[in-house]
């Protein structure tokens, strides 16, 4: 079924069909103040973090689906007929409704009784609130008396106690109404700071004070969640609603809602402008910025906000850009996997429809892989970004698995984590020029201090003392997959994929000590690199292909002498990633992904699925086939093997698997998942469900599909020189334009392929100079343009 489409200009999605096969959800947030909201109203607010600093409750995989939510009901005081403006919670006249989500926007809208609705949902670049700005207008002949009601449910603080212990935590939530600030006020009088659920009673109260206001005068109030739906109900047929009267009480006990009743007449044609917020204010600066709760009843003040919120998207949005023979390609690569890309990395893969934002912060090889999408645009998020990475790491080099940069981690035993700081670093130095980050002192988390560059050096002392029998990294609880987690036994058990990846971050290391013509300390660097690269090609050819590990004695997995995952896509796309030496094998290698793990969906992380359990690998093996790690298409990994096809020149294959992964390729029905960013996974052939999407949204497939697609397929990449042009594109395509900010310069670029090309650069002239090889200096220009011939 066709549940919507993109805008013309590729800026919104919208959705014209909202009983949509799963919620679709937006982002709204300015960094400090966050919130989710699907097509149907539904998602959570938080300041902070989700764990913490909850401001509003959500259901997540309950029945009725998707609640609660950021909702307004209406009633017709004179008919009785009750609706909301999304169409749920009460579910009436789904045709009636329009959802078009934006870059920190969604705006539903309705026309339900003849009363036309249009709802923003925003939240401020300055202030920490969200804004649902509310136009109606009477579109009937008659006079028409309305009851409106925002409805929120507060969780008010730390979210996973809130679940553990909701029987004594009704106990400290306190709720009243403020008339002179027309505004309910929520708060709890205890709070926990831990991460972890706990029993541990802190001795203190949540810092903030949740508000939720209106710009209209508000003719009831309702606190309690019991009070206002009633029981044996739910959010479609609130009892105080049907019963048309709220109870205006305070309350000391229960589950806290904040419910606003605003009458309102209106005549035909009149319109009608209601603005709610929701948000916080700290308690310690409670008396100073309480007014601030009334800054959005003034409507300039809303305008202006949201001007801002689009500029700033559009700002960001702007350095990099594409106009390609694909309509699909220019939407997502200018527009959504960007957006999505930045989102993942300022929400930390932490909060969406799947993740509960219950768990244990920010990952750390996941945080590092999203900076490399960041530093294009706002490198001084990403330099923060690194600092913070700093942060979360000892001086041997061990890392924190998760954090939430308060102190608090996780150590777990992947062998992966600490050397992606290296792609985090050297990608931004590449992109800014900025050496001097390091030189920045920052703490261990043992205590002493180092500069980035000594962290550098700690990562390379893990890497060293992290190695196995056979010269590989030693697999721990995992390496990028974590679900080859028991794969070891108590030996330990060795990473192929690990060692190809160390290769590849100590050449990134390399690298940059050339070019800080610091030759010298790469010597050790390059021992150490040429080691592994013998330790692979010793022991880990299979004939065709890569195998993935080495398990207890020397067991191989991934191996065509398995049954179950002869071979994984990580260590075909990452020999070339890697450069191992023998060219012949890289060829093989991604033939052999090509052949055993494509399918229309886009090539499998594995194959084929295990389908009995092996303790002596691990959860990929409980896992059901087809789904996940056991055998899905994994969009983030397939990334990787996009940029492999590039490295070897292979525009016509690459450009397949992009193609194939795009969003919104699949039918709706069947993808479940929204069609305009990336899902974690898509179920493979080897289930039932094939072609169903998940855990969209929070997924590294963004930043790596972003990245990959300028880099590798238009060819278009930093370089520590300058900024490389080297496409690798569909033969058919017979040229494109694209613009790139770089170092401070806009490069305009316009890519010719008149011999239908998949690869190879004939000529570059930048402003009518040719220039030799492929990388264009760095300029002092504020534009360049750039002309690129294609061919031999
Ligand atoms: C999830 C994790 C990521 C991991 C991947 C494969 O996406 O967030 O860190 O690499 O799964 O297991």
């Amino acid at each position: 079924m066709d549940y919507g489409h993109f805008s013309e200009d590729g800026k919104e999605y919208i959705i014209t069909n909202v009983a949509t096969p799963s919620p679709w959800i937006n982002y709204l947030y300015n960094g400090r103040y966050f919130a989710t909201i699907s097509n149907n109203g539904g998602g959570i607010s938080y300041y902070k973090t989700p764990l913490h600093g909850r401001i509003t409750r959500y259901r997540i995989n309950d029945v009725p689906h998707d609640r609660p939510g950021k909702y307004i009901y209406l009633k017709d005081r004179d008919s009785g007929e009750t609706w909301s403006l999304t169409w749920q919670p009460v579910g009436k006249h789904v045709e009636a409704y329009q959802v078009a989500h934006g870059f920190g926007y969604t705006r539903v809208e309705a026309d339900v009784e003849k009363i036309a609705s249009s709802v923003l949902y925003f939240v401020p670049l300055e202030d920490d609130l969200e804004i649902w700005k509310t136009v109606l207008t009477n579109k009937s002949r008659k006079t028409r008396r309305l009851s409106v009601f925002g409805y929120v449910e507060f969780a008010l603080g730390h979210a996973l106690v809130d679940i553990i212990n909701q029987c004594d935590d009704q106990h400290f939530n306190r709720v009243h109404f403020d008339k002179d600030l027309n505004a309910l006020f929520a708060t709890k009088t205890y709070w926990v700071t831990e991460t972890r659920g706990t029993q541990h009673q802190e001795n203190k109260e949540w810092d903030q004070w949740a508000f939720f206001t209106v710009n209209l005068p508000v003719a009831g109030y309702e606190t309690l969640r019991e009070r206002f739906i009633g029981l044996y109900r739910n959010e479609n047929n609130p009892l105080a609603i049907e019963a048309g009267e709220l109870s205006s009480k305070n309350t000391d006990y229960g589950n806290a809602v904040g419910v606003l009743q605003v009458d309102i007449e209106m005549k035909p044609e009149e319109s009608k402008k209601l603005i709610f917020s929701l948000g916080v204010i700290p308690k310690a600066e409670f008396e100073q910025k309480k007014q601030g709760a009334r800054k959005y009843h003034d409507l300039r003040a809303v305008e202006a906000a949201y001007l801002n919120v689009k500029k700033k998207w559009e700002d960001l949005l702007a350095y990099a850009k594409v106009d390609s023979p694909d309509k699909d390609v220019n939407i997502f690569m200018n527009s959504w996997t960007p957006y999505q890309a930045r989102v993942a990395f300022d929400v930390g893969r932490v909060a969406s429809f799947y993740y509960w934002g219950i768990g244990r912060g920010f990952g750390y090889r996941d945080t590092a892989q999203d900076t490399i999408a960041i530093t294009i645009s706002d490198q001084t998020k990403a330099r923060e970004r690194i600092l913070l990475l700093a942060r979360q790491m000892q001086t041997d080099g061990k890392v924190y698995h998760h954090f939430y940069g308060d102190g608090q981690g996780e150590f777990t035993e992947h062998c992966d984590d600490p050397l992606w700081f290296i792609l985090a670093v050297t990608e931004y130095i590449k992109e800014t020029g900025d050496v001097a980050i390091l030189d920045s002192p920052e703490p261990f988390l043992d205590g002493q201090e180092g500069t980035i560059f000594e962290h550098l050096l700690a990562v390379l002392k893990f890497a060293k003392n992290h190695l196995g029998p056979q010269g590989l990294p030693i697999f721990g609880r995992g390496d990028w997959n974590d679900t080859l987690d028991y794969i070891g036994g108590k030996e330990g058990g060795e990473s192929v994929w690990g060692g190809m990846f160390y290769v590849a971050m100590l050449n990134r290391f390399v690298e940059l000590l050339k070019y800080l013509k610091a030759e010298e300390a790469a010597k050790d660097i390059l021992e150490l690199r040429d080691h592994l690269n013998q330790a692979i090609e010793k022991s880990c050819w299979d004939g065709e292909w890569y195998i993935r590990a080495f398990g207890e004695g020397k067991r191989k997995i991934g191996s065509k002498d398995n049954t179950y995952g002869k071979i994984f896509i990580n260590t075909q796309s990452w020999a070339v990633i890697a450069g191992l030496p023998d060219k012949k094998r890289l060829v093989q290698a991604v033939f052999s992904a090509k052949k055993m793990l494509d399918t229309k969906f886009g090539p499998k992380i594995c194959a084929p699925a295990f389908r009995e359990i092996d303790p002596k690998i691990g959860l990929i093996t409980r896992c059901v086939w087809g789904k996940k790690e056991n055998a899905a298409v994994f969009c983030h990994p397939a990334a990787w093997l996009i940029q492999a096809e590039c490295m070897l020149g292979r525009g016509n294959a690459a450009f397949d698997y992009y193609k194939k992964l795009l969003p919104n390729r699949i039918d709706s029905d069947i993808f479940v998942a929204e069609p305009y960013v990336y899902p974690q996974y898509i179920t493979s052939d080897e289930h039932e469900t094939a072609g169903r999407a998940s855990h969209s949204w929070q997924t590294g497939s963004a930043a790596w599909m972003y990245r990959v697609s300028f880099d590798y397929i238009l060819g278009i990449r930093p370089t520590y020189q300058g900024l490389m042009i080297d496409p690798v594109i569909p033969s058919d395509w017979k040229g494109f334009k694209a613009e790139r900010v770089f170092r401070g310069t806009r490069y305009k670029i316009e890519v010719k392929n008149p011999g239908c090309a998949e690869s190879g650069v004939k000529a570059i002239i930048v402003d009518g100079q040719p220039i030799s090889g492929k990388v264009l200096p760095i300029s002092d220009k504020p534009v360049c343009n750039v002309l690129v011939r294609m061919g031999k």
